[in-house]
């Protein structure tokens, strides 16, 4: 595991930036492992600042997503079918064709997580996996349990994690209840894999993930195992870091 250690999230979003775009540079036709959340804005900001400025073409880039929640459409301002296209792909020269969600709009869980897989399976392997870190310690919506989920699955969110998503929508009876989601094994099979952390909040679960035991009731800690794990994060997420 490598970190780097910030100053705030205005700096952990270029360093993330920068990084990614090594990986798009050294490889144009790479399959990127996309998260929403608050977390990559600013990195997705600082990424189409590059694109704009023509030092990064995502012509040949190709995508696939975390998450998704099940039973919004893509219409949907809080699909994150609508937030990633709303932060990045409308952005950059990405095919749309090249990028892919799990479909939430799909009612039989069996059948998309299924198709999801084939996705992802026909990409030959994600070059470079984003996350952000839940307060639970969830990376897509893999929430604490007994043991780690290997593939794309529905998922009953927490009332943790319905809580903290709460502020995207107008009232917390509008957030959905279920989500398909990449599993950890999935995630784990990434050549390479930053996560993004932020603010005093994450501290306690931060310190928890990645210099406690690697449990599944810590669905992050897995990532201590990872070969190449880069955690970028501030001065305020790292706090309780000695
Ligand atoms: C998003 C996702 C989630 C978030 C996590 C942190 O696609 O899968 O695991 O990364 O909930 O969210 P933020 O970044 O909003 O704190």
């Amino acid at each position: 595991m490598r970190i780097i250690k910030t100053k705030n999230y205005e700096e952990m979003s270029k360093r993330a930036a920068d990084l990614i775009a090594s990986v798009i540079l050294l490889k144009p036709n790479c399959v990127l492992g996309l998260a929403t959340g608050s977390s990559p804005i600013g990195t997705y900001q600082n990424l189409v600042k590059k694109y704009q400025a023509g030092e990064l073409d995502f012509s040949e880039v190709r995508s696939v997503n975390l998450d998704e929640y099940k039973g919004l459409a893509k219409e949907n301002e809080q699909s994150y079918y609508y937030f990633m296209h709303d932060n990045l792909f409308s952005k950059v020269n990405i095919k749309m064709e090249n990028t892919h969600l799990p479909d939430g709009m799909e009612p039989d869980s069996e059948k998309a997580c299924k198709e999801y897989d084939e996705v992802i399976a026909s990409m030959n392997g994600v070059d470079m996996q984003l996350l952000g870190l839940g307060h639970d310690g969830h990376i897509g919506f893999n929430e604490p349990n007994k043991e780690f989920d290997k593939t794309t699955h529905c998922v009953n969110l927490t009332e943790m994690t319905i809580e903290a998503n709460k502020r995207f929508f107008k009232s917390i009876n509008d957030v959905p209840k279920q989500a398909y989601t990449m599993g950890v094994g999935t995630i784990m099979a990434a050549k390479m894999v930053i996560m993004l952390v932020s603010g005093k909040d994450k501290a306690k679960i931060l310190k928890d993930a990645f210099f406690g035991p690697v449990t599944p009731e810590v669905p992050a800690s897995i990532l201590q195992f990872h070969p190449n794990f880069i955690l970028v994060a501030d001065e305020d997420a790292l706090s309780l870091v000695k």
